[in-house]
């Protein structure tokens, strides 16, 4: 069986930069960068201009992967996109992806496969497992796994939304993930989900259960009320389970590994809530200097955040040959996961 190696990684961010003092003076949100700033650790985000969807950050993060890979885009074997924010209800990303890396034109043109996957703050992770999983079963050599946000168009920016408003940004990650012969890789990956507490983080916009699935006014126009069209969030709720879960994801790759946190040289915590991962780490004896952050910089990015501190982390020189790397996330659903690598 190969190995399954992260061959190359990329990141892309939109450049306008919206800080917390914006969201008061450019969006009228009755919030202040204290408040934003104490309760999350986040200072600033990027918001994508209209027009600007995720398979658009996304071809930016993943042509900077394949280039750091040395691969050409008609080498791929496979796409997956991971986001809870797709341009369409259908299809995915993933497709728009695969025309935009020019795969689906001309005598090189390749029509590999390219999947969704709808795992939100869990949704590298997932998608991580699934690239291994394909590329150790000898099906494909090189996997190209996004994740991909565009939250700014979907936020209730006014101070009726501002709990969750104020977390979220947009950015893509994208690593490679290939078939290699070297002593290497990711050595394992642990995910889990718990559907009792769908509602306690989710965004519905419509219930399909419902005739027709988004009511119409007299014109036949659909009318989405605020509660649907929104995410909604038990802030407190998901903040205990997720330091719980994370650190459970932690111990049992740990222990799956034969190893303790000591071994790990890199953490990368899904960036939700900086407080989220200094309990996390102060739980279980993480250092401060082995634990990255982009939370500042950039919110919540959901799907993007781990490969987009990845990327970093290469990128700066932080991250060595022989590392060892261990990433871990939550979100709704809620799902969790968690994976190690030898770098
Ligand atoms: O990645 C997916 C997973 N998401 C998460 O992990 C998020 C987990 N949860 C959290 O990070 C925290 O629960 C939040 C940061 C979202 C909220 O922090 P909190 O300490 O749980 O605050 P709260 O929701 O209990 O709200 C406390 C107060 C409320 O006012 P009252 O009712 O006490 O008067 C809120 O209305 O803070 C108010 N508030 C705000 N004030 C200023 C909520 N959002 C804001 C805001 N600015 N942006």
């Amino acid at each position: 069986m190969p190995n399954a190696v992260i061959t190359g990684t990329g990141g892309y961010v939109p450049p306008r930069v919206v800080t917390n003092d914006d969201l008061v003076q450019q969006y009228g949100i009755d919030t202040s960068h204290e408040w934003i700033h104490r309760r999350t650790g986040i200072n600033e985000r990027r918001f994508a201009d209209e027009g600007v969807g995720s398979a658009e950050m996304g071809e930016k993060a993943a042509r900077l992967a394949l280039e750091a890979a040395g691969l050409e885009p008609q080498d791929l074997d496979m796409i997956l996109f991971a986001t809870l924010s797709p341009e369409f209800c259908f299809p995915g990303s993933g497709v728009l992806l695969q025309e935009r890396l020019g795969l689906c034109e001309g005598p090189r043109a390749r029509f590999v496969p390219a999947m969704d996957i709808r795992n939100q703050c869990s949704g590298f992770l997932y998608g991580l497992g699934t690239a291994t999983s394909m590329v150790q079963s000898g099906a494909c050599r090189h996997v190209l796994l996004v994740g991909g946000e565009t939250h700014s168009a979907a936020l209730d920016l006014t101070t009726r939304g501002r709990t969750v408003s104020s977390l979220f940004g947009d950015g893509a990650g994208a690593v490679v993930v290939s078939a290699s012969d070297e002593d290497r890789g990711i050595r394992g990956w642990w995910l889990g989900a718990d559907g009792r507490y769908a509602e306690v983080l989710c965004q519905k916009v419509w219930d399909i259960r419902r005739r027709p699935f988004i009511p119409q006014n007299e014109e036949g126009v659909g009318q989405v009320e605020p509660d649907m069209m929104w995410a909604h969030m038990e802030g407190k709720r998901v903040f205990r389970a997720a330091v719980e879960r994370m650190c459970e994801a932690v111990l049992t790759a740990c222990t799956a590994q034969g190893i303790t946190g000591d071994d790990v040289d890199l953490w990368l915590f899904h960036q939700a809530n900086m407080r989220i991962n200094q309990y996390v780490a102060n739980t279980l004896g993480i250092p401060d200097d082995k634990l990255l952050h982009n939370i500042d910089r950039y919110g919540n990015t959901t799907a993007a955040t781990i490969p987009l501190l990845l990327d970093e982390a290469v990128r700066s020189g932080r991250l060595q040959p022989g590392m060892k790397v261990a990433m871990v996330a939550f979100g709704s659903g809620f799902t969790w996961g968690s994976a190690i690598l030898d770098w």
